[in-house]
């Protein structure tokens, strides 16, 4: 199948995109043209593999997405390799599960910070390129699970509903740029990281049989929607949460 040409002459860049659901959103932007700086905490070698084996233009950078400094220099060192940044894709997460009895003060800051300060962090560090080149779009995970009724997430869930409102406060801040800011959020997805959590065969069923489509997701069922949102397509479209979900049941 060919793949429509929707991001040629782009530069993207991707945090968390060693494995799981950002990877596969770094390879399908790829794939539709763009270039894609390919930003984690452990060295995203495999998706740099991938995109070169394809012959798409890739830079594999380590960072981790909770710091002040490193996120400044990723944005710093995608715009010195590519003179632009014209797309960000915050996808970098932790989801340790626990009751809130279990759940330590640190834990619960790590979450914040990894999951909610790092999108601020990237959205400053990508900026000033984002708005010279007078065209950006932003996109910010979310989780289908912030209307869930499973216990022990609550940490992730404050997490996740403070990324929707950082979105929506971003997209009036910068709709005067050209920048459109929205969240997306997948079902519950079979990544590394859910692999080596604390889900049973029950659980993972479970979440299935709530939602209209019966399986549970695979990263590739989101990358449609984050191409979407960075497109040209969803121009006027912005402060919004789109969820590609299975039709999860609310
Ligand atoms: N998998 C799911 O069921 C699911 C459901 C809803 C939302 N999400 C969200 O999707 C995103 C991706 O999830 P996934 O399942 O692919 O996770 P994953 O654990 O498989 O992959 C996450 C990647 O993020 C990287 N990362 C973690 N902390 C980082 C840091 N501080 N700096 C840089 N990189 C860091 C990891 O190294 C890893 O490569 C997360 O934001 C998650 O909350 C996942």
């Amino acid at each position: 199948m060919t793949v429509p040409q929707t991001h040629t002459g782009r530069v993207a860049v991707v945090t968390g995109a060693a494995r799981g659901i950002g990877r596969a959103i770094a390879v399908d932007l790829g794939a539709r043209g763009a270039t894609v700086v390919a930003v984690d905490l452990t060295a995203p070698d495999e998706t740099v593999a991938l995109l070169s084996a394809e012959g798409h233009p890739v830079l594999g950078l380590t960072a981790d997405v909770s710091s002040p400094e490193q996120t400044a220099a990723v944005g710093e060192e995608a715009a010195r390799r590519f003179g632009r940044t014209d797309i960000l894709v915050n996808n970098a997460g932790i989801f340790p599960i626990g009751d809130i009895e279990d759940v330590d003060y640190d834990t619960w800051r790590r979450v914040l910070t990894v999951n909610l300060d790092s999108q601020f962090l990237m959205v400053k560090a990508v900026l000033p390129a984002m708005k010279k080149g007078g065209w950006g779009r932003i996109v910010n995970l979310t989780s289908d699970s912030i209307v869930s009724n499973v216990p022990g997430i609550s940490h992730y869930m404050a997490s996740k509903m403070g990324i929707i409102g950082f979105s929506r406060g971003l997209a009036n801040d910068l709709a005067p740029f050209g920048i459109t800011v929205n969240a997306a959020g997948p079902a519950l997805t079979i990544t590394p990281g859910v692999l080596q959590g604390n889900h049973t065969p029950e659980g993972l069923a479970a979440a299935a049989q709530a939602q209209a489509i019966k399986r549970n997701g695979l990263p590739e069922d989101l990358t449609g929607t984050i191409a979407f949102l960075s497109s040209d397509d969803s121009a006027f479209m912005t402060g919004q949460t789109l969820m590609a979900d299975g039709g999860l049941a609310r």
